[in-house]
């Protein structure tokens, strides 16, 4: 398949089913040594996605967008069937933001022959979103490793919104030796604090009024870590706070190490506070750092 070019206003994108044009094209940029900047995605872009584009057209000559909803990664068939996938919406965003291409493969381009090899990062994926997701940052450091081979980025941005699996790759570049720099991303948020989400579409309105007290929450604890108070009882009045304010269910809410991601048991001015709970069926999460 060639690739096709599109034309807007703002830039011209190159948008790439096949792994082929991918390298081709990149392969090129960095023969005439141009930086590329690389956002991996699964579609339903939003302003969080592109704050991650805008600050990596900053940093690089070339941008390069992925949108694949990757179904290893679902632990919950239901999940995966319901994920928005608008993705003439999310082209013409790339368009209108400067992405210079966007990759959009199938499935069976990216998995043509199943899934036999996986890769694991031990340690920082065991706790919080490892107890309640098993098998899903298995299939988030698989598909990204892959991801980063076919690019051949110089640099890939990726949102503090998702804080486990950001330290995760991180861990995962360094043990593997990928020579591509990770680049941390602050979480974009909307006027009353909810991170925006491609979930966030699936909220009724009902939910939605009482999705921001997860943020409330996370700012009010990290205030009373900075305070020097008990991470356990932070904690604890944390969830009661969550379900008070119509949280259905608190998987957890997590005081930790910001790059090992384990547990605080004492007071600490630094470190991170993650959490995920539940809203009408759709699963939010969120996270904060301590220092603020
Ligand atoms: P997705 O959920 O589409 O997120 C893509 C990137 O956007 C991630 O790095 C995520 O942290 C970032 N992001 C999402 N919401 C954000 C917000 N409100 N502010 C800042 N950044 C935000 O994360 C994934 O896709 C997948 O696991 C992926 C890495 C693409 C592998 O399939």
């Amino acid at each position: 398949m060639t690739a096709i070019a599109a034309k807007s206003a703002a830039s011209e994108i190159i948008i790439a089913k096949t792994i082929a044009e991918v390298r081709q094209t990149v392969q090129t940029w960095r023969q005439n040594k141009l930086t590329v900047g690389f956002v991996p995605t699964m579609g339903a872009l939003h302003i969080g996605h592109l704050s991650l584009v805008e600050q990596a057209k900053k940093k690089c000559d070339r941008v390069v967008v992925s949108i694949f909803v990757n179904p290893t990664q679902f632990n919950r068939p239901d999940d995966l069937a319901r994920y928005p996938r608008p993705i003439d919406q999310d082209i013409g965003l790339c368009q209108k933001s400067g992405v210079d291409l966007a990759f959009c493969p199938t499935e069976s381009e990216i998995y043509p022959n199943g899934n036999s090899t996986k890769v694991h990062v031990d340690g920082v994926t065991a706790p919080w979103e490892g107890d309640f997701r098993p098998g899903h940052f298995d299939g988030v450091s698989t598909v990204v490793s892959k991801l980063f081979n076919i690019v051949g980025a110089t640099h890939a941005f990726f949102g503090e919104k998702d804080y486990q699996q950001l330290q995760m790759i991180r861990a995962m570049a360094r043990d593997l030796n990928i020579p591509i720099e990770i680049v941390p991303c602050a979480t974009i948020r909307e006027d009353d604090g909810l991170a925006f989400s491609s979930r966030n579409l699936l909220l009724e309105p009902r939910h939605r009024a009482v999705a921001p007290a997860m943020y409330r929450v996370l700012t009010a604890a990290a205030g009373r870590m900075r305070q020097g108070d008990n991470p356990a009882s932070i904690t604890a009045d944390a969830i009661s706070e969550l379900r008070a304010a119509g949280f259905d269910k608190v998987d957890y809410i997590g005081i930790c190490d910001s790059t090992t991601l384990s547990p605080l048991q004492k007071p600490a001015a630094h470190g991170r506070i993650v959490a995920a709970a539940w809203l009408g069926g759709v699963r939010l999460i969120d996270n904060i750092a301590i220092e603020g």
